[in-house]
């Protein structure tokens, strides 16, 4: 049931793949080796310290295997049930090497891999070798969550000053704060660590402000969310009491503060009364949401100066704001936990992990690799998709004619009448893109520097706003 398309390949010379394996895992995979290597180092449990070593080994294994193009292992097997489906998949592949795998399905071994290290110990089964970048990226975005922390409370403590506005202008007024929420958790996206592995606490500002945001939005190709709006608008207006929202989860820290603010807002507007986060199982593509960070953000809006002020990782955290937050933010951040634990605590934000978040292949397979997950997706009004990879997997990664219908990319669940509804929030950091108006990718494509392949969709900068009504 995969896409006959054909998907990206390490060895596409011009792709993102093939930039990937070659300069961007490497360093990855260091990076995990010193996180694991430092935890070693600083363990007394000599059974801790001599498993930590193995694991080293083992990555550094990978690492070798990665950069002299070696054949792909199957993976050990560490009791889980995914384990047969990854090798099975290696096998009908015909058992290819690093520069030679589809793109997709090589990088989510990659992490499967990993995982494999830790699940053959008994120490390490639930160490993150990424926890502590995740935590030094989240500090430095303190200045962007103030800014959103203040602002959603404005919004949902009630309007300030009494405008007199028609019901058509509040009608506009409503739909454009919609809008706004939903671009805020679109380009949240664009600071993932897999991608962005060195930026400055002043870079992460920048990317992160409304300013930004504003200058942004020409930057968005395909933007639905006006559908999306009237579709949960008409939901809510004909009184339907249970309406569900789904958000596929992408990234922790300060783009999964953005989705529980746009999951925040679409409670309090009324436009869903339950909000389900999907996170994954196992520390994946580097910086995506494990159960664990969602309570560990929870956690540093509750006690900001601790955590906002505590160092880790002292290199990236030099200019350390937190120690001078006034009581106005303070209490900003507090009103916010409140508010959210409140949610999580009513039921009204959900967390609901599936080990079909981190299998190898794309979302073509979703019905009948997952059927019970996909038959509780049906019953959401809206599934939103958060994040590059989650794009990625929609489409088969594969090479679209970026004219190509989005419906038409994402296979059964573009399907009339699939059942679900599918809102993809992508900001574009790999190759694939569809739905795009005719002639927009040989424009963009001009202003690439010289070469072939679609660079200027590897950036992070430009964005796509997918949507497809599969109950309609
Ligand atoms: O394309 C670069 C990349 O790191 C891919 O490996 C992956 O698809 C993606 O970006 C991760 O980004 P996101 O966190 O938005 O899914
Ligand atoms: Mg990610």
């Amino acid at each position: 049931y995969d896409t006959k398309t054909t998907p990206y390949k390490t060895s596409d010379k011009f792709s993102f793949a093939y930039v990937s394996v070659r300069d961007r895992w490497p360093v990855i995979l260091t990076q995990a080796i010193d996180d694991v290597f430092r935890h070693t180092m600083a363990s007394k449990d000599p059974e801790h310290t001599k498993e930590g070593k193995t694991i080293v080994e083992q990555l550094a294994k990978m690492k070798y295997e990665m950069q002299h193009d070696r054949v792909v292992t199957p993976l050990e097997d560490d009791g889980e049930e995914d384990i047969k489906d990854y090798n099975k998949e290696l096998e009908q592949l015909g058992n290819p090497k690093w520069f030679e795998a589809p793109w997709l399905f090589i990088e989510c071994y990659l992490y499967r891999r990993i995982q494999v290290s830790m699940n053959l110990t008994k120490t390490w089964k639930s160490h993150d070798v990424f926890h502590l970048q995740k935590n030094s990226t989240f500090k430095s975005s303190l200045a962007a969550i103030l800014e959103l922390a203040s602002k959603y409370r404005h919004i949902v403590e009630g309007p300030s000053a009494a405008e007199e506005l028609t019901p058509e202008q509040v009608a506009e007024k409503e739909k454009l704060l919609f809008i706004e929420m939903a671009e805020i958790c679109l380009w949240g996206n664009a600071t993932d660590l897999s991608l962005l592995t060195s930026l400055s606490y002043e870079d992460i500002q920048k990317l992160q402000g409304s300013e930004a945001r504003k200058k942004s939005e020409k930057n968005i190709l395909v933007n639905d969310l006006s559908d999306v709006y009237d579709m949960l608008l008409k939901q809510k207006n004909e009184g339907k009491k249970e309406r569900r929202v789904d958000i596929v989860l992408d990234n922790s820290g300060f783009e999964l503060f953005v989705d529980l603010i746009l999951g925040g807002y679409l409670l309090y507007a009324g436009l869903a009364t339950e909000i389900v986060f999907h996170p994954k199982s196992l520390p994946w593509f580097v910086s995506d949401v494990l159960p664990k960070d969602f309570a560990d953000l929870l956690n540093a809006l509750h006690d900001p100066v601790t955590y906002f002020s505590s160092s880790d990782e002292p290199e990236n955290n030099k200019e350390n704001k937190a120690a001078s937050l006034s009581d106005a933010q303070k209490s900003d951040l507090e009103s916010l936990f409140s508010h959210w634990s409140k949610f999580h605590a009513d039921g009204k934000f959900v967390l609901r992990p599936n080990r079909f978040w981190t299998t190898g292949g794309s979302y073509w397979r979703l019905p009948k690799t997952a059927p019970e997950l996909f038959e509780d997706l049906q019953k959401s009004e809206l599934v939103i998709f958060k994040g590059d990879l989650n794009y990625r997997k929609l489409t088969g990664d594969a090479d679209w004619n970026p004219t190509t219908r989005f419906e038409e990319a994402i296979g059964p669940l573009g399907e009339v009448g699939s059942g679900i509804r599918v809102l993809a929030l992508r900001t574009c950091k790999a190759d694939v893109v569809v739905g795009l108006p005719e002639g927009k990718d040989e424009e963009l494509r001009a202003g690439d520097a010289a070469g072939e392949g679609r660079k200027w969709a590897w950036s992070g900068k430009w964005a796509v706003v997918e949507f497809w009504d599969g109950k309609a």
